[in-house]
């Protein structure tokens, strides 16, 4: 029988052998699973064991069925919704941090945790150009950053009317206006319905064709109000207005928030920097690091320009036992209280990236996005957006072929595209979001779809 610590050194060694196996395969594969290794996943369901068994047979199982059942987002072909890869220091913090086993909420439980959170705070705010004092939580995803960002938003503008909403509620509360563009993401109407704001109470600016908010067509706003608005759109890329709407809200006392998933990434280029003029007058923004960041899931910031605003929406009530101390305690930044430490991942990935990394990751994924619009149009298929950042929208004809045609490229398994709907039209969705995309993964993928949408094309009359 061997000994804990040498079993243990064994197991952890295998899940390493068996996890390489996987990362360094991950190109030579499919990219969605076959539906017969979809269906292998029964062997993991059934009753729960009543005897325990060897971890090392817990591993062979998850791993013999279960890889084969992963979509291979994390490879260069997967071009769906906007899904980053992991960086391989991103993954290799990841595994220590898993080691670690720390939980990220208190200073007094893992300063380790506690102080990369300080530093990526102002490596962030600094590379992305936002205000150095801002508050920053590490959440989960955008969704999560929205609803922090706007907890702070709602409990700043009530605070103006006198209304503390931490300790009253919204019941009688004086009223607060939420504006947002005809082209918020969901996760921003999820966010105002879980916060009690009503996804319907919403007043919204109509966009122009590219999907930004027209700021000439914005109401009267106030100090009640809260605009969101956008930096990067899910289906174009394109960015709201910032400077102008900004401006406004500025002078009329408003608060302004920014979904900025994916798209205050491009902040890190001159090249792209300026589609986010005046982003930074904001007073609060959501980004995500789990897609252009490249850092494994669940990862995405909160940035609140005053920080106090953060820190009271999302403070605790006092317990004795939870020692407060004066410095930075990451739970008054976020919703949850234990967490498991993602600013690891965070830190290691910019730390090995660099700013010229990061700007080249950035910069190497806008030219490939034109470079599969400059493949499809080629072979005579409408990209339907301006391609101003990694999103590219194209259509194969009838909304019935474009269907067929992603559903086709979906069952090939050279590379992954969804489909949406874009001002009335049917469109395949192409999202260049990988540190692990090389040129030749979006020239095989754009010839792929060119070969399909031909022979989807010529099957009908
Ligand atoms: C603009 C925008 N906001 C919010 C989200 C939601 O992000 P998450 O899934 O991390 O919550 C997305 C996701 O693609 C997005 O593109």
């Amino acid at each position: 029988m061997l000994s804990r610590e040498a079993s243990v050194k064994e197991l952890l060694a295998e899940t390493a052998a068996r996890a390489t196996r996987y990362g360094t395969k991950i190109n030579d594969r499919r990219v969605a699973p076959l539906p017969e290794d979809v269906a292998r996943l029964d062997a993991l369901v059934g009753p729960l064991p009543e005897y325990p068994c060897d971890p090392a047979e817990v591993l062979a199982l998850l791993d013999d069925i279960g890889s084969p059942a992963t979509v291979a987002t994390t490879g260069g072909r997967y071009f769906g919704f906007v899904i980053g890869g992991t960086l391989p220091a991103a993954l290799a913090a990841n595994w220590l941090a898993g080691a670690w086993d720390q939980n990220a909420a208190m200073q007094v439980m893992s300063p380790v945790a506690a102080r990369l959170e300080e530093v990526v705070q102002a490596w962030t705010l600094e590379l992305l150009g936002l205000p150095r004092n801002s508050g920053v939580g590490f959440v989960t995803c955008t969704t999560m950053a929205n609803f922090s960002a706007l907890a702070a938003a709602r409990s700043a503008v009530l605070a103006r009317s006198g209304w503390n909403v931490e300790e009253d509620g919204l019941f009688e509360a004086p009223p607060v206006r939420v504006v947002v563009g005809e082209e918020v993401h969901v996760s921003v109407l999820k966010a105002l319905s879980m916060l009690g704001l009503g996804r319907s109470r919403v007043v919204t600016v109509p966009a122009d064709e590219q999907g930004r908010m027209r700021a000439d067509a914005l109401p009267p706003l106030d100090e009640h109000t809260i605009v969101c608005i956008q930096a990067g759109n899910v289906n174009t890329g394109a960015f709201d207005p910032a400077k102008e709407i900004c401006a406004r809200a500025q002078a009329a006392g408003a608060w302004v928030h920014v979904d900025g998933a994916f798209g205050l990434w491009g902040a890190v280029s001159p090249k792209y920097a300026p589609l986010l003029d005046g982003v930074g007058d904001a007073d609060s923004w959501a980004i995500d690091c789990h897609k252009w960041m490249n850092v494994p899931y669940d990862s995405g910031l909160v940035v609140v320009r005053e920080a106090e605003h953060l820190g009271r929406a999302l403070a605790a009530g006092n317990a004795a036992y939870l020692a407060q101390s004066s410095a930075r305690e990451p739970w008054q930044f976020t919703p949850d209280s234990s967490r498991r430490a993602r600013g690891i991942e965070l830190w290691a990935a910019m730390r090995s990236l660099a700013r010229t990394g990061i700007r080249e990751m950035i910069e190497r994924n806008c030219r490939q996005a034109k470079l599969f619009a400059d493949r499809l149009r080629a072979a005579g298929f409408a990209v339907l957006n301006d391609v101003v950042l990694n999103q590219v929208l194209v259509s194969f004809g009838s909304p019935d072929q474009t269907r067929r045609v992603i559903t086709e490229v979906q069952a090939d398994g050279t590379c992954w595209c969804g489909g949406t709907q874009w001002r009335g039209q049917t469109a395949m969705r192409i999202s260049v979001s990988s540190w692990a995309t090389s040129d030749e993964d979006v020239e095989r993928s754009a010839a792929a779809m060119v070969r399909i949408a031909k022979s989807v094309i010529s099957s009908r009359p």
